[in-house]
């Protein structure tokens, strides 16, 4: 008030007289409001915001994504966003496992709080599958398997955000059970949502290698969805705070506590106010951190997938809004070059700082150098047996180049996504699984059913490459070339 009449009974006087005509407009207001609802803030531009936060992986080399999903879920509950309306899947196995230097707690950042108190036990565990994230996002609980049952029973005017940390590979996102995630199921998926009136945007962030692949060429823009990535359809994604790198974990951990892409959006979102902020500036942040600021020595191409006028939008409407965030210590945002790892290195690096921190000459130091070389071994094995099927199928000098090709931008991985999948099913048969870090394999089976050859071919060169599941040391079809 720019009254300056200080203690005065007129002023009073007015005062009074003015709440109570306040109070009289209240009652009138309950007395409407019992009849029609009165549109608040919250109806009027947001409906409800749900989000689907999935940790794609399972085991401690592998702490970052679900150390992400928690952080994430922290985040979003500081900005108002309710616990009912936040869908978790994690393996959870992290927080209480023995090599966890701190008991019942992960962080997310060197000197970052404890992320892990309070998240929800969504889908844990074996439930922890892409047929549930589907079924959640779809709202359809009959199709659930396990779990709490939470799932996104979205309204035509509310918003869903979906946030995904893993390793990934060429048009597939890992799951801790299999079979993985397939783009085209994915896409699928969202076009069902679209099509029953279940919201009215939608924001997905993917972490994962070669994340890009997962919508370019199939992610339709007129979905009301938009997309951003932490890498393009051929690049890895880069695992961050990894022990010996800068900036560094506490001394006591010897395994990455966060992906680059990930603390990227989360730390933004913490430092800025998300009431201003648009998603197109996120986007743009994120972008340089993720790139190390355009130098990509370290680091990877941020993409961005389907309705781009979604980008104009303020990020609260996703993510919420928590006051604190405007005046956040600035000591938090570590702003030079951040060192990485890429997803794949992760999990020997993690293993070899296993090994190196336990005691000399005792049993659990034999048994883990043991475990590092059948990592690399069927790792080598992956690597030769479908370099070699790619010899057999496109002779030995197109073969490798046949395999590793990369269509223009825009085209999607493969044409016929059930073709990518039989072949898989395929290789596994013959060879074994294909694993986590097989997945960065899945663009020499897209080249296969791109090429047309028939699956009898495949067969053959299969079981010509993988005859005992093993590195061979010699095979008739193998002479001339090298294994
Ligand atoms: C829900 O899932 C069940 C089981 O998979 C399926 O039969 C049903 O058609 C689905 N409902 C809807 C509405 O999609």
């Amino acid at each position: 008030m720019a009254l300056s009449l200080k203690n005065s009974p007129l002023l009073l006087f007015l005062l009074l007289l003015s709440a109570a005509a306040g109070i009289g407009r209240a009652a009138r207001l309950n007395q409407w409001e019992s009849a029609i609802r009165m549109p608040t803030d919250e109806d009027e531009e947001l409906g409800t915001r749900w989000a689907v936060l999935v940790a794609g992986s399972s085991g401690y080399g592998n702490y970052r994504h679900q150390a992400d999903v928690c952080h994430a879920y922290q985040l979003l509950r500081k900005g108002g966003l309710r616990e009912e309306n936040i869908v978790v899947f994690m393996y959870d196995d992290i927080a209480n496992n023995e090599l966890n230097p701190r008991s019942g707690v992960i962080i997310n950042h060197p000197q970052g709080d404890d992320v892990y108190a309070g998240v929800p036990k969504d889908y844990t565990g074996k439930h922890v599958t892409a047929a549930n994230l589907y079924a959640v996002l779809l709202g359809n609980k009959s199709a659930l398997t396990g779990g709490s049952g939470k799932v996104v029973n979205s309204k035509p005017n509310d918003r869903i955000f979906l946030y995904y940390s893993d390793h990934g590979g060429p048009g597939v996102l890992g799951m801790p059970n299999l079979p993985f995630l397939y783009a085209m199921d994915f896409i699928e998926v969202l076009k069902k949502k679209h099509a029953s009136g279940g919201y009215k945007e939608m924001v997905i962030y993917v972490e994962a290698c070669e994340s890009g692949s997962i919508f370019e060429g199939i992610m339709p823009k007129d979905l009301n969805i938009y997309v951003t990535t932490a890498s393009n359809a051929q690049e890895s994604s880069w695992g961050t705070y990894c022990p010996g790198m800068e900036p560094t974990p506490p001394p006591e951990f010897i395994t990455c506590l966060g992906d680059l892409y990930s603390i990227a959006w989360m730390e933004d979102s913490e430092t800025h106010n998300l009431k201003k902020e648009t998603v197109k500036q996120q986007y743009e942040a994120v972008k340089d951190r993720t790139s190390n600021f355009n130098t990509f020595i370290i680091g990877s191409h941020v993409m961005e997938y389907g309705t781009t006028n979604i980008k104009a939008e303020k990020l609260y409407l996703y993510q919420g809004f928590d006051p604190a965030s405007v005046n956040f210590p600035s000591n938090y945002l570590h702003t030079g070059t951040m060192e990485a790892v890429n997803q794949r290195d992760a999990d020997l690096l993690f293993l070899w700082h296993m090994y190196k921190n336990l005691e000399d000459g005792s049993e659990k130091k034999v048994e883990t150098m043991k475990q590092i070389s059948e990592t690399v071994k069927h790792r080598i094995h992956l690597d030769s047996s479908i370099d070699l099927i790619g010899k057999l199928l496109f002779g030995p000098t197109k073969g490798s180049a046949t395999l590793n090709s990369i269509r223009a931008p825009g085209l999607p991985l493969v044409d016929d996504w059930e073709c990518l999948k039989s072949k898989v099913r395929l290789f596994e048969t013959y060879c074994g699984s294909l694993t986590q870090y097989g997945m960065k394999h899945m663009r020499a089976f897209a080249n296969i059913c791109n090429s047309g050859v028939s699956r009898a071919s495949v067969e053959e060169a299969c079981m010509a490459a993988c005859i005992d599941h093993a590195p061979r040391q010699w095979h008739p079809l193998n002479q001339g070339y090298s294994a």
